[in-house]
């Protein structure tokens, strides 16, 4: 069976002019840092793409220099450790697939690079199944190890809730309840799937007014040029 449908939540890059809010973003990458990390790759996204967008250069920095990365090989022809660049990538949690199985008792948690574009309902629905996570109605077995949710198809996922009141604290006094705490991270999940949302958004606005004063000009031009045929 299908998922329960999620309802439309009102994240403010779904309007017609709408961009992302960034200080949104920036509190749900910490979210993806401290929760969803411990199990989902964000292959597509390299430290250097934050900068600008959610944090500066020198915040980036430090970030990415807390974990070690395997470069190499040296000329020697070793391989050898140092600490994260900009141009890394956000780290893996697992080496390979059947690490990351053998973790989650046979399922694989994916990638969340594009994710929001990926799922039928996009941003809502993860929304809805982060925090849709409930007890089985009356008669309905789930097997050990799989959790209740019936925003995911077939209503039994690998993956448990993760997202509580509380689990992450905001630098920016900002209430951590759980729907805040999703809000941001599904935000974050979003920018990281399309960045190019907000160029794309200014662009179309700045489209249809220029396509506007042109459709106006060459309006007036034809009444006045076509005038005598009338
Ligand atoms: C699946 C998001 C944390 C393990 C998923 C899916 C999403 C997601 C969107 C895909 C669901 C689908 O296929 O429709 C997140 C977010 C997290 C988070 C945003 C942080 C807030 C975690 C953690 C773990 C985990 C900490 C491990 C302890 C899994 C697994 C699956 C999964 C095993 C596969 C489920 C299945 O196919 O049954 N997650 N996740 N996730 N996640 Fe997470």
């Amino acid at each position: 069976a299908d998922g329960l449908h999620p309802p439309s939540y009102p994240f403010p890059q779904k309007k017609l002019f709408g961009t992302f809010d960034h200080a949104s973003i920036r509190r749900g990458f910490q979210v993806f840092k401290e929760v969803c990390s411990a199990c989902h790759s964000l292959d597509l996204v390299y430290w250097r793409n934050l900068v600008g967008v959610a944090y500066s250069e020198d915040e980036v920095r430090v970030m990415a220099e807390e974990f070690e990365y395997t470069d190499g090989p040296n000329d020697n022809g070793e391989m050898f450790e140092r600490p994260g660049k900009l141009t890394d990538p956000i780290p893996r949690p697992y080496a390979n697939e059947e690490a990351a199985r053998a973790a989650n008792a046979g399922a694989l948690p994916p990638d969340l690079s594009l994710i929001t574009k990926a799922r039928h309902g996009g941003v809502d629905y993860i929304y809805a199944l982060l925090t849709g996570y409930c007890d089985p109605p009356a008669g309905v077995e789930i097997r050990e190890g799989l959790n209740y949710n019936p925003y995911f198809p077939g209503g039994s996922i690998a993956m448990a809730q993760n997202i509580f009141d509380g689990v992450v604290e905001f630098e920016d006094g900002t209430p951590n309840t759980a729907s805040q705490i999703t809000k941001d991270v599904v935000t974050f999940l979003n920018w990281a799937a399309e960045p190019e949302l907000d160029d794309r958004k200014k662009i179309g606005t700045k489209a249809i007014l220029l396509f506007s004063i042109l459709t106006a000009i060459s309006l007036w031009v034809k009444r006045n040029r076509w005038h005598t045929l009338k």
